[in-house]
């Protein structure tokens, strides 16, 4: 969205948006009319909007995207038996969140470099960071583009390790015909601010596994017996099915998390899935202005590039420079009213140094987007104008060097 709020500048482009349109108010007053919060016929809607959308039979709805993750892999270490300590392959570039949910499950993150080229996941690399504590495999769909799912699934088929997908940057896309949050064991995504689609907060766990999406869901709600999830569960059933769930509903099976939402973030979600379509064209439409108009500087940034076998949704736009530090170019950009974020950083980030050294040493590439790389927003609130300016700005930047 256009801000002029920044008094240094005479405009501001945001990495994200967000308008509460007549949609999202039709949905907020209807629950407002109802007196109807907790997790209801809205959050059960956004779940199966959603799950059709990403091909999967189960779309759980929590409160984060971190959340979703965490219950992912609690779900999977409790089902399959696996020890604290066990290892999680996750990748040397993502946000921080992949590889804390891995020690706040008390198992190992092993981080492996990424592809030069679109920043996910090196599947060619995955195989020598395989040990016997291994277990599972984190791929992240990174600002919008899937990874190459198919080596990473052939080594975990072959090698026994389980796959969850996160995708908390990438909605809708596909990979060869397949959809992101289809294709693994489990995939988790977030509807935080400045996300695809927003929520406030939120995030969903999507499966076709019908045991792990019991088991999931237990976790999101105190690790309740699955007999209880809902207010509605004791409603409209027989007097003998009534006896068991009131017996059952104050069980507690599990050690779960209290990650629900409410009805509110799930009015916000449903309002937006309507609209996703237009959502896609829009950001897909201003990446390919930026990449288009951005090309002639080709020798001194890195523009993003979608592999013919996938699809990029364009969640951010990244940039990534050659062969300098991003420092002149993103303070050069913020001066000028354009907003820059990192491409999410982790490795080199001062907890993750303290507790397992220095990582950039064995992840090159990783290191040279740390150094090197940031995005800015291509959301479906900027104009063309707003694009120009960002083109105009970028040129200005290189030509004044
Ligand atoms: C790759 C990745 N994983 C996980 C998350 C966590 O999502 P949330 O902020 O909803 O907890 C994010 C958030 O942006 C993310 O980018």
């Amino acid at each position: 969205m256009t801000r002029t709020s920044n008094p240094s500048s005479k405009r501001q482009i945001g990495v994200g948006g967000f308008v509460i349109g007549a949609r999202e108010k039709k949905y907020l007053n209807q629950i407002i009319k109802s007196n109807r919060i907790s997790y209801g016929p809205l959050s059960q809607r956004f779940e199966k909007l959603f799950a059709r959308a990403h091909d999967c039979k189960f779309a759980l709805f929590c409160n984060s995207g971190t959340s979703a993750l965490h219950v992912a892999l609690a779900a999977l270490k409790e089902r399959h038996g696996w020890d604290d300590g066990d290892e999680v392959l996750v990748p040397a570039v993502t946000f921080v969140a992949t590889s804390n949910i891995v020690c706040h499950n008390r198992m190992t993150p092993v981080f492996i470099d990424v592809d030069r080229a679109t920043y996910n996941i090196d599947p060619a690399l995955i195989e020598s960071h395989i040990t016997p504590r291994t277990r599972a495999i984190i791929p992240v769909h990174m600002m919008g583009l899937p990874c190459d799912m198919d080596p990473i699934l052939e080594i975990a088929k072959r090698r026994g390790l389980k796959v969850i997908e996160d995708s908390c940057e990438t909605l809708f896309a596909s990979y060869k015909g397949r959809k992101v949050g289809s294709m693994s064991d489990v995939a988790c995504f977030s509807t935080y601010v400045a996300h695809y689609i927003v929520t406030g907060v939120g995030g969903l766990a999507t499966t076709n596994d019908a045991d792990l999406s019991v088991r999931m869901r237990s976790l999101m709600n105190h690790g309740r017996d699955s007999i209880y999830i809902t207010i509605d569960d004791d409603q409209g059933v027989s007097k003998d099915k009534l006896h068991e769930i009131v017996a059952r509903r104050f069980s507690f099976i599990t050690m779960g998390h209290s990650f629900r939402c409410t009805e509110f973030e799930a009015a916000l979600g449903v309002a937006q899935m309507e609209v996703k379509d237009k959502i896609v064209k829009a950001r897909t439409g201003n990446a390919r202005f930026l990449i288009e108009n951005l090309k002639d500087l080709g020798e001194h940034i890195q523009l993003p590039t979608t592999p013919p076998d996938r699809n990029h949704m364009f969640m951010m736009f990244p940039i990534v420079l050659r062969g300098e530090a991003k420092t002149g170019l993103v303070n050069y950009l913020e001066d000028h009213g354009v907003e820059t974020r990192d491409i999410p950083p982790v490795i080199n980030q001062p907890i993750y140094r303290k507790l397992f050294g220095d990582l950039e040493a064995r992840n090159p590439v990783a290191r040279w987007i740390n150094h090197s790389g940031f995005y800015i927003g291509c959301h479906q609130y900027l104009t063309r104008r707003d694009l120009q300016f960002v083109v105009d700005t970028i040129h200005r930047y290189f030509r004044g060097k």
